[in-house]
């Protein structure tokens, strides 16, 4: 029965969703975390691409759009729209998400961690 099957999805979606919801994510820390991992690479303000492209707005982005920027064809054709879901392997193991990415690092193992600077970058829209 359709319905019944559609809801079950739904429970299953919730339930994948549920290790990122369980804990009140801590933009606070995020951003700590995006200072020492991130910031040499990307500015968090608007138009400003570093040797990574500015993450500004990434939340909800569509990959390989930022103006003016370089991309990788792995990134720019990638399809992916960044939103938790996407971002949570990809920063786990950047090159496991986009293989061929010029991206050269090597991950933020730590699941906390991770859920903190998602958190915070979705903060800068
Ligand atoms: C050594 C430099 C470097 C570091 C450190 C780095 N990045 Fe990147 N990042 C890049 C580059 C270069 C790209 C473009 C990749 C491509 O075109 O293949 C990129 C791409 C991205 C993208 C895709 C952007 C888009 O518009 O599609 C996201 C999201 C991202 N980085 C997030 C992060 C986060 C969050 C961190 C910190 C945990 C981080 N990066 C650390 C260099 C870096």
């Amino acid at each position: 029965m359709p319905a019944r099957r559609l809801l079950a999805v739904a429970a299953l979606a919730a339930l994948t969703t549920a290790p990122l919801a369980a804990r009140a994510q801590d933009a606070a820390a995020g951003e700590a975390v995006f200072k020492k991992q991130c910031a040499i690479c990307h500015s968090p303000v608007q138009g400003k691409n570093m040797i990574g492209p500015s993450l500004f707005g990434i939340v909800g982005r569509t990959a390989g759009t930022v103006p003016n920027f370089r991309y990788s064809p792995a990134n720019k054709n990638s399809g992916i729209v960044w939103d938790a879901a996407k971002l949570d392997p990809y920063l786990t193991n950047p090159k496991a998400v986009v293989p061929g990415t010029i991206m050269t690092y090597a991950g933020l193992k730590d699941a906390t961690q991770r859920a903190d600077l998602i958190a915070y970058l979705e903060t800068l829209k």
